[in-house]
């Protein structure tokens, strides 16, 4: 699914950069373009970074 429209960034990309050591909306940012636009992307993005913390990964993300 589309996190980001105006830089098209789906959830899987961001749950990836986080494995891969994004720890922030800064980092996201910097990395895939998130909320670099409109912003309006940024409060799911950072419910992925909260999600991440709480053991989400790509692997079991149903799941949490
Ligand atoms: S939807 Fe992500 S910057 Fe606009």
């Amino acid at each position: 699914m589309y996190v980001c429209i105006c830089n098209p960034v789906t959830d899987t990309q961001v749950l990836q950069a986080i494995e891969s050591g994004c720890r922030s909306l800064d980092d996201l940012q910097a990395k895939l373009g998130v909320a670099s636009m409109c912003g309006r992307c940024s409060e799911y993005a950072i419910g992925i970074l909260e999600r991440v913390a709480l053991g989400e990964t790509t692997e079991n993300r149903s799941k949490v």
